[in-house]
């Protein structure tokens, strides 16, 4: 990669998130990205997808039957690493179509579904995932903590929430007056989930850029 395409790159990234200034911004952003954003993330050596995986294999052991949402799928670069661990019982949702028809070509998912995240119902029944993955997905302009709620109600008692994102998304993913991390500790609070474990990663993206790695447990 030239490195004028690096700083490109770069650019988008950045731009999807803090130069975006809503959801619907960063939501175009992504449409015309969308046939570059594979390539350019090996590029950039995105490891995140990989790291979030076989975090959450971890989770799981042996069993690979597990019904997994990867929300805020993508291209589907974190059910790739997953189905390369041998789960296979994926489904994807994201907000942009056409990311999601990148992912669609891959034979990952059993199951694509367009649509946002936030404090908005999902047509999906409660309880009804063993675990929902977020990956890359919370930051500004992006899916925030307001997504919570919904992310919890549709999984499992018993199943598991893991978000991971680039470590300086978290200072800009609160929702309605309060930070990320407050909002972590009122759903812990109120019972809705328990903390299974935070952990930092040093590389999240090549060996410059760290991640946050949030797991849950839902009661
Ligand atoms: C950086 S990409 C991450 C994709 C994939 N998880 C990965 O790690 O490669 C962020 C994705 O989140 C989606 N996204 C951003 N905000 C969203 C929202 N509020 N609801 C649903 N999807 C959203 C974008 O469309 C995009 O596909």
């Amino acid at each position: 990669m030239s490195t004028s395409r690096m700083e490109e790159v770069w650019d988008i990234i950045i731009d999807t998130s803090a130069a975006a200034d809503s959801v619907e911004t960063s939501q175009e952003l992504y449409r015309q990205w969308a046939p570059d954003y594979d390539q350019d993330n090996v590029d950039v050596h995105y490891n995140g997808p990989k790291l979030s995986a076989l975090k959450i294999a971890q989770l799981f052991g042996e069993n690979k039957d597990v019904l997994i949402l990867d929300a805020g799928a993508g291209t589907g670069l974190v059910g790739k690493e997953l189905q390369n661990l041998g789960f296979t019982n994926l489904e994807a949702l994201d907000g942009s179509q056409e990311m999601l028809d990148v992912a669609n070509q891959k034979g990952i998912y059993k199951r694509s579904m367009c649509s946002l995240l936030g404090p908005i119902r999902l047509d999906i029944d409660s309880g009804y995932y063993d675990c929902v993955v977020c990956i890359g997905s919370v930051a500004a302009n992006h899916a925030n903590a307001g997504c919570l709620p919904e992310l919890i109600r549709i999984t499992k008692s018993g199943g598991y929430v893991f978000i991971a994102t680039r470590e300086d998304n978290v200072p800009n993913s609160g929702y309605d007056g309060k930070s990320w991390d407050d909002w972590l500790k009122i759903h812990e609070d109120n019972g809705l989930w328990k903390k299974v474990e935070i952990r930092r990663v040093e590389d999240w993206i090549a060996d410059v850029h760290g991640g946050m790695m949030y797991m849950y447990q839902v009661m």
